[in-house]
């Protein structure tokens, strides 16, 4: 139904000027709205926020979170799902992680003690960690159409709000559960943990359901000093992941807080991976293998478990966007490995479509996420590329694979970074959001950018990412990122062979050598992270940016791309071939809205009416999001409407 939506040959709206403030702008005859800050109330009887953040852990757990991130608005009629409706839906968001030192009443607050072990040197308070536990996750919000007919609010009390935190229990599907690698204290047969944690950017399935993303998971585990050697593989594996020996996790340290008796509970050793125990059912050694994975959870059963699908592989996932589903075909899943030097993968599912599974939730989801190929994508000088399978047996992922020898297809998926090393993917300049294009089925990926490349040995130069560059001073590889898009084989997702291209280069405009796209000031960029197509094939981009913010805080674009190998070849400043897939103007790539200073942009989904847009404004600086005559900012998201209530880029399709 949504394929007869023509889309426009020209974008008609005045381009948002670059701007530092601590405001957003939004196009001309647009407005733009906060709504839903963190510690906002979801229920009543929990007290509105206030700014001596004195708010309990456990109010979280009915508290908008922090950090909002990927999102989408799940059309509601009655009590099920009806991807038409707009008058009525739940707004499912993640909150990626949190600012520390912005939401404890004490600070970022740590405790020293220089004669402990390393990893358990600096400790927290177990008041804190509980608060920032309940404030990742994921936030079900019913919202309801305001009686003016312009924009929405929030349906407090419904039966239907709900949050989801690093501590709610989640199940294991797909060929990982009940593995050895995900035993635990737990849950000692393998197919429960606890919580789902840094979740990113966020995709919707065919059948209905959200799927949340894990990401930088890595940095609220520790890993001490063994007690006792685990296999060689799995240390490597471990390793892969980010996680040697004497390894603290990032600034959260969720595994340090004690009581009087110097015993960690259970409820913080859980973020310690150190191997303590007599086997993997005595401690948890394996804790993080039940991290990384899409996860699937359906807004409109309140009483399920969110589902790990590990068929989908571990890795640090931002977001995953499914292809046009047709009947009797696979279903097929795009998802990037954000990490600097990581892959490009697709998911291609055993059991074939049929609509009569829309709006059949988790059952729906056990059907085709459990069973099926993961493959990770090569990119080819030439610009044809293909995918090679993560499948144990095949190519090489068996037990003589020389630095990771696989057991089974359980460890190919745990440690599927190692496997793709082994295939010999592509390393990418940090492949954040994937979105497919409704009119050309062509997949679009942000590569956000890459400080290595060309400059460590391991990240060389290679036709899909052929910049490196000397920018603010300094050699900072690829400073400013791109986006790239491929073609599959005879339009057939499923194929294993494809043609790409390299459809935008982001840089300030001014810096000449490294505008390839011929950005001009109504349209560059820096660090494309969300990318969106909407159903009429409008491509939303978003940025999540350092380098070039002294010019313009981030920013959401609005463009019309055309297709594959619609560019011509191209040197880069490093010298190295490649192709550039659009030549930037007014017409079809302008800059819609820039936030506040300090923040990202972020997570963006669209009303089926195309009415209101919503996207997430993350870790704000100064003070934008604050109470009123407060001084801590928040992440919130906004709502955008157009002032004469039409719909979104209206101008643009008359
Ligand atoms: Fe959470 Fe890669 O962004
Ligand atoms: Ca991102
Ligand atoms: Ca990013
Ligand atoms: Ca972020």
């Amino acid at each position: 139904a949504q394929g007869n939506l023509k889309r426009p040959d020209t974008l008609k709206f005045t381009a948002v000027a670059h701007s530092t403030a601590d405001t957003m702008s939004v196009a001309e005859g647009y407005q733009a709205e906060m709504i839903l800050p963190l510690g906002t109330p979801l229920m009543s009887g929990i007290a509105d926020w206030k700014d001596n953040r004195e708010q309990s852990a456990e109010s979280f757990e009915w508290r908008m979170g922090d950090n909002h991130d990927g999102m989408w608005f799940f059309g509601k009629k009655g009590n099920a799902y009806d991807a038409k409706a707009s008058k009525n839906g739940l707004l499912v968001m993640n909150h990626e992680y949190v600012n520390s030192s912005e939401l404890s009443p004490f600070g970022y607050h740590v405790i020293s003690d220089n004669n402990a072990a390393p990893i358990y040197q600096n400790r927290r308070l177990a008041s804190d960690v509980r608060r920032e536990v309940n404030c990742h996750g994921v936030a079900v919000v019913e919202m309801t159409r305001r009686a003016d007919g312009m924009g929405y609010e929030m349906v407090k009390d419904s039966k239907y709000n709900r949050r989801i935190t690093s501590s709610t229990p989640a199940q294991l599907t797909g060929p990982v559960a009940g593995s050895d690698l995900v035993k635990t204290k737990f849950d000692p047969t393998g197919f429960q943990t606890r919580g789902i944690n840094n979740n990113c950017g966020a995709g919707l399935s065919p059948w209905g359901t959200y799927l949340t993303t894990e990401e930088n998971f890595l940095g609220v585990f520790a890993r001490g000093q063994d007690a006792e050697q685990l296999s060689a593989s799995h240390n490597y594996g471990r390793e892969r992941y980010g996680a040697s020996e004497n390894f603290p996790g990032w600034e959260y340290l969720w595994h340090t807080p004690y009581a009087k008796d110097e015993t960690i509970a259970d409820e913080f050793v859980r973020w310690d991976m150190t191997a303590t125990g007599a086997d993997a059912t005595e401690d948890y050694r394996n804790g993080f293998n039940t991290f990384g994975y899409i996860t699937e959870i359906d807004p409109f059963d309140r009483h399920s478990a969110p589902q790990k699908r590990t068929a989908l592989g571990r890795f640090a996932h931002e977001n995953c966007a499914y292809a046009p589903v047709e009947s009797g075909k696979p279903v097929v899943f795009y998802m990037g490995d954000d990490a600097r030097g990581e892959y490009i993968y697709k998911f291609v599912s055993k059991a074939r479509w049929s609509n009569a599974d829309i709006g059949g939730g988790l059952k729906a989801g056990d059907k085709y996420l459990n069973e099926g190929t993961l493959y990770v994508a090569v990119f080819h000088e030439d610009g044809r590329g293909e995918w090679r399978p993560l499948v144990h047996g095949q190519n090489g992922l068996d037990a003589t694979n020389a630095e990771l020898p696989f057991a089974g297809q359980d460890e190919v998926l745990v440690f599927a970074r190692a496997a793709a090393d082994a295939l010999g993917a592509t390393k990418m300049d940090r492949p954040e959001w994937v979105s497919v294009s409704p009119m050309t089925g062509e997949v679009y990926v942000t590569l956000t950018n890459n400080k290595y490349r060309g400059e460590r040995e391991d990240q060389p130069l290679s036709a899909a990412n052929p910049r490196s560059y000397e920018a603010r001073g300094k050699s900072r590889g690829n400073d400013n990122g791109h986006i790239i898009r491929w073609a599959e084989a005879g339009g057939d997702h499923a194929a294993t062979r494809f043609e790409w291209d390299i459809y935008l280069f982001a840089a300030p405009s001014e810096l000449a050598a490294e505008n390839l796209s011929q950005l001009n000031k109504n349209n560059d960029l820096s660090s494309p992270d969300g990318l969106y197509f909407d159903p009429r094939g409008v491509l939303w981009i978003q940025t999540d940016d350092g380098a070039y913010t002294d010019t313009s805080s981030c920013m959401l674009l609005a463009a019309l791309p055309g297709q594959v190998n619609d560019g011509a070849p191209i040197t880069t400043s490093a010298g190295q071939q490649t192709r550039v897939g659009m030549t930037a103007s007014d017409d079809n790539i302008k800059r819609f809205f820039v936030g506040p200073e300090g923040c990202e942009v972020t997570g963006i989904t669209m009303t089926p009416d195309f009415k209101t847009l919503f996207i997430n404004i993350q870790h704000p600086g100064n003070t934008w999001g604050a109470v009123a005559g407060g001084s801590t900012p928040r992440s919130a998201t906004v709502m955008i409407t157009r002032e004469d209530g039409d719909v979104i880029l209206a101008e643009s399709f008359t």
